[in-house]
């Protein structure tokens, strides 16, 4: 064998070494377990023979309990670039089958690479986490490495969408990179996510609890909010992570791509005109409204299963992307409460650093009263979601489908706080509180001194009514562009839509606001 040859044999033999992980066995119980490997789901991904690995021959530099005799060149995570329906993005994969997936030194350097170069380049990272935490035998260096990859999610937030699609467990500090990142996919049963185990939960607190009670995937989706889709598999998740890439922008300097369609963009929506009921207690399902409106009906929802008094997804209209926040009146008849409060403000305030146009759709009946709401900060938290819309500088589209109550009107994305359309249905009711409510402040006494109390309250209540249970009084304020038809709420917000695409606002310059968090 020549030299050059031998050269080259050495580099294959090198390049194999990394690409077999921690060996066969290792990756054996990885899919006894039903997972893929970090280099399958690189591979899944990332279009077919996009994939190009960067850092494949990067080694730990730890020396103690015997690790320079374990070195596996990648360190542990697979890192690099591809493209996802032909728009590049970066990504890395931890692999479990190295050191349980820990996260040592150079394995966190080779993720901040990642995500210095999707900076400098503004491409979406798309992070795959399978990892035991913490390296332990690198003690403070896989601290630091940590902290360094906060830092680069934090300088990248708002700046390049990032998205964590959960596949293994994630636990304590190593959680931060994930709940800083835009979008958390957690594979069901497979994945857990904690702060301290159940281990240590017991022994703090007597508590026992499993890992998948504390941490899994319909935990975080449906409790704690900390997740955003649930997949049933690896699969699964990763074709979520593809399709919500497909929606966005790759950076904050750009709109996000058109989607074509061939739904008309002037499609009447008939089934509108009858979907409020009567009777102004009885709910609706506010997904009927969604989809009857975007094209082709398609709509992403995304945290469908926690704060589920208030819809929050993506869709396109008139082939543009669009982010949807929509009160749900099956649900608390649609009231906010602190959960729907930070679930929304948060997606209203990706849609505004992503330049993605916002409908709200609005059937809210104030705020959710009670002594939970107040004492967990209610005031605190609505603010957050006032603030968001007000800080937004994207088209912003409102329509008031039925109930528009209180300091809530006000907060969802009213013309008062620069909503750009407003408009109402025939069955909006614009008052700063519902009937009932209102007349038992205002009429009190008369009610108390009427011979018949009761016929008294009714006949105020359908006075009040008749009064404020309409849009015509903020129409006649200029508080709405327009009393609409529901049947052709489609046409007339992709007409909007499309007049408001290029719209400029600005806001004073500042360091950054200050958000009450
Ligand atoms: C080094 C680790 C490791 C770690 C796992 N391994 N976690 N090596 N550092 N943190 C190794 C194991 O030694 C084992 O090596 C292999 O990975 C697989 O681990 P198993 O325990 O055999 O697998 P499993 O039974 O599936 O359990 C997985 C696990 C468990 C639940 C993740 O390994 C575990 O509890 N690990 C420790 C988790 C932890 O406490 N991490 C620190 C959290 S604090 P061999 O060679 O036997 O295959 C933290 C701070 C972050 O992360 C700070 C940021 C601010």
């Amino acid at each position: 064998m020549s030299s050059t040859e031998q050269r080259l044999q050495d580099l294959r033999n090198r390049k194999a070494r990394s690409e077999a992980g921690g060996g066969q066995a290792r990756v054996d119980a990885q899919h006894n377990r039903g997972k893929m490997t970090a280099r399958e789901r690189m591979e899944m991904l990332l279009d077919e023979g996009s994939f190009q690995e960067i850092d494949a021959l990067v080694e730990h530099r730890c020396r103690d309990f015997n690790m320079d005799t374990n070195i596996i060149p990648g360190d542990g995570v697979v890192t690099g670039h591809g493209t996802i329906n032909g728009r590049e993005v970066f990504a890395f994969a931890q692999d479990f089958t190295v050191y349980g997936g820990s996260l040592g030194e150079m394995h966190g350097l080779k993720i901040c690479k990642v995500l210095d170069m999707a900076l400098k380049t503004g491409r979406p990272v798309i992070g795959m986490n399978d990892s035991g935490g913490a390296r332990i035998q690198e003690g403070v260096a896989s601290l630091g490495s940590y902290a360094e990859i906060f830092f680069r999610n934090v300088r990248a937030s708002g700046v390049v969408p990032q998205i964590s699609v959960i596949m293994g467990p994630c636990a304590g500090g190593a959680v931060y990179s994930p709940a800083i990142t835009d979008f958390v996919i957690m594979v069901d049963q497979t994945a857990h996510m904690f702060i301290t185990g159940p281990e240590v939960i017991k022994t703090v607190t007597n508590e026992v609890v499993s890992f998948e009670d504390l941490g899994g995937a319909m935990t975080h989706g449906s409790k704690s909010g900390v997740s955003h889709f649930t997949a049933s598999d690896d699969e699964g998740a990763i074709m979520l992570a593809r399709e919500l890439t497909d929606l966005l922008p790759q950076n904050n300097l750009e709109r996000p791509p058109d989607k074509k369609t061939s739904d008309p963009i002037d499609r009447m929506c008939d089934a509108l005109d009858t979907i409020i009921p009567d009777v102004a207690t009885k709910p609706y399902d506010v997904l009927d409204v969604i989809s009857e409106i975007l094209d082709d009906g398609a709509f992403l929802e995304v945290q469908a299963d926690w704060a589920q008094n208030i819809v929050i997804g993506f869709g396109h209209l008139g082939s543009h992307t669009v982010g949807v926040v929509a009160n749900q009146p099956k649900v608390l008849a649609g009231c906010l409460d602190i959960d729907a409060s930070d679930k929304a403000a948060r997606f209203v305030r990706f849609c505004d650093a992503f330049n993605i146009p916002i409908i709200t759709l609005e059937d809210v009946p104030g705020f959710l009263p009670g002594t939970n709401q107040e004492w967990g900060g209610i005031i605190r938290h609505g603010a957050k979601l006032l603030y968001a819309f007000a800080e937004a500088t994207v088209p912003k589209l409102t329509v008031i489908l039925r109930k528009a109550y209180g300091g809530a009107y006000d907060v969802m994305s009213s013309k008062h706080i620069r909503g750009d359309y407003n408009v109402a249905w025939p069955t909006g009711e614009l008052a700063v509180m519902g009937a009932d409510g209102a007349v038992e402040i205002i009429h009190k006494r008369r009610i108390a001194h009427a011979r018949n109390a009761e016929q008294e309250r009714a006949r105020l209540t359908e006075d009040f009514n008749e009064k404020f249970a309409n849009p015509y009084k903020a129409a006649a304020l200029g508080y709405l562009d327009d009393v609409i038809e529901p049947n052709e709420t489609r046409r007339r917000l992709a007409r909007a839509l499309e007049m408001l695409l290029d719209k400029e606002e600005l806001r004073p310059a500042r360091k950054h606001g200050n958000i009450p968090l």
